[in-house]
């Protein structure tokens, strides 16, 4: 079987969307790889320098159960700060640095399946993907998902100061020229607001299980 004939999911939407953790959740139910693209992105940030096309095309990383390992070294934590995530999505405008990822990511599809996420899955990296979500969530919303994670860490970042850079972030990301993040034309829109993480993997699930049925 060729690499175009294995499945994949492609989740995107903006931070705090909650995408990854339906992403996730929706491989684990099916059994699929899962390919958390920001990570990439966060990686080229936190491994820092002054070409980051080339750290991107030369990075050492491994993704291991629920860890990240960069050049050898376990990065779980520090890649998962809000400073982290500002940082990659500067780095993330550079048409060099997505085009040094862009083979990287496509290297996860393999068989049974994959479930990607972040903004450009659908548009670009797997244009072909039977299934292509748009998660979104208020701000409101997604403030409070992501000010919660960062407690449960023990890192007190207040609500409003959140909010700010959450919209911030998702204006450079739906602006920049480069793969910018928006629907793909054939997406399925999902807005997570008012539901519970599981209906929203419930839901993935029954779409993907539609698809292939038909
Ligand atoms: O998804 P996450 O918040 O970890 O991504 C961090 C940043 O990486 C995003 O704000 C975005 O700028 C960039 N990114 C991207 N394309 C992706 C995934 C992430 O540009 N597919």
């Amino acid at each position: 079987m060729g690499n175009a004939q294995v499945p994949v999911i492609a989740i995107d939407g903006p931070s705090a969307s909650g995408k990854g953790t339906v992403a996730s959740r929706v491989a684990a139910a099916l059994g699929f790889h899962y390919l958390e693209s920001g990570a990439l992105y966060r990686l080229v940030a936190l491994a820092g320098g002054e070409a980051p096309e080339r750290v991107a095309a030369g990075m050492d990383v491994e993704f291991f159960n629920q860890d990240i390992l960069l050049n050898k070294h376990y990065v779980t934590d520090k890649l998962r700060s809000e400073a982290i995530g500002n940082r990659a999505s500067e780095i993330a405008k550079l048409p060099a640095v997505r085009a040094a990822l862009l083979e990287r990511q496509r290297g996860f599809r393999r068989r049974p399946g994959l479930v990607a996420d972040g903004r450009d899955m659908g548009t670009v990296v797997f244009p072909d993907a039977v299934l292509k979500v748009f998660l979104t969530a208020s701000v409101a919303t997604r403030a409070q998902r992501r000010h919660k994670q960062l407690n449960d860490k023990g890192n007190h970042a207040t609500l409003a100061a959140l909010s700010s850079a959450l919209e911030e972030r998702d204006k450079r990301d739906a602006a920049r020229a480069v793969a910018p993040l928006k629907p793909a034309v054939d997406a399925v829109s999902v807005d997570s607001s008012e539901l519970a993480i599981d209906e929203v993997v419930d839901l993935v699930l029954k779409m993907y299980r539609e698809r292939m049925s038909r």
